[in-house]
């Protein structure tokens, strides 16, 4: 808090990340197959207008504008903001406009939203009520929030903390993080009381990136992993086992 009693939240800056580098060096294609088709479920019926938000370099915006009427594309970091542009461009997708934008500061933008989409971002909230009321004043009423979140309470990290070897804590409520940055994993009971707690209700959970494991990757390959992925997503929601999970939550409380 500064002087003026104003919450200033600390900001993972990607000032000096290359993230497209993060998806092109490395062998991630099953993750991002995988994500792909989560986000193209939960969007399927999408209408109207839509935020992103953290939406970095634009890589899954192919995946809902083509359906939307309008989209706010919205990272905090400029270099990210500037290749969304040219992504946008490249797509040919011209109801998509790019800015830069905190998250904890939506309601700056000034107008509402029908739906939010928020991929790979909420590792890097450390006030997640905060974040969430933000969202639910960007949504119109009855607006829908699409979002993904690092699970702490998958399987592997339960196989961890049996064999005593955890990374982190995987059945505690609160949010565990990694390292000493901002970089957070979450309970998935924590998550679902905060979206409440902030006007909203889950719809729909997708378990995603259930086999996100170098040596299922080589042993198996990414069209049989990204193949049991998409038969397994929807059946073994309720279980989360997985690292990610991709909610949809409806707005039913305007704040
Ligand atoms: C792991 S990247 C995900 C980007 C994109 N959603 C994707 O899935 O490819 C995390 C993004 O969150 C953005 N970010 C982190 N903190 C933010 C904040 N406070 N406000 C807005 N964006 C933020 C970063 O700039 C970065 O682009």
């Amino acid at each position: 808090m500064n002087i003026m009693g104003v919450v200033k939240h600390e900001v993972f800056d990607y000032d000096r990340v290359d993230y497209k580098a993060f998806w092109q060096n490395f062998d991630r294609d099953y993750e991002d197959a995988v994500e792909r088709i989560a986000l193209r479920r939960l969007t399927a019926d999408m209408q109207g207008s839509c935020l992103e938000i953290g939406g970095g370099f634009g890589r899954l915006v192919n995946e809902y504008a083509p359906r939307c009427t309008e989209v706010l594309l919205t990272d905090y970091t400029a270099h990210l903001v500037e290749a969304a542009k040219q992504r946008v461009q490249s797509l040919g997708l011209d109801n998509v406009e790019c800015q830069r934008l905190n998250l904890y500061e939506l309601e700056s933008c000034g107008r509402q939203f029908d739906n939010a989409v928020c991929v790979r971002v909420m590792h890097h909230v450390e006030d997640v009520s905060a974040f969430f009321q933000q969202v639910n004043l960007a949504l119109s009423a009855d607006g829908v929030f699409i979002f993904e979140y690092a699970n702490k309470k998958n399987l592997l990290e339960i196989g961890r903390y049996l064999l005593h070897r955890p990374n982190i804590a995987p059945f505690e409520y609160q949010p565990s993080q990694r390292g000493s940055g901002i970089f957070y994993n979450f309970h998935p009971d924590y998550i679902k009381d905060k979206l409440l707690e902030q006007g909203f209700v889950i719809e729909q959970e997708l378990a995603v990136s259930i086999f996100r494991n170098r040596w299922l990757k080589k042993l198996f390959g990414k069209r049989l992993l990204c193949w049991l992925d998409k038969h397994l997503q929807k059946p073994l929601a309720a279980l989360h086992p997985s690292p990610s999970v991709f909610i949809r939550a409806r707005k039913i409380k305007q704040l």
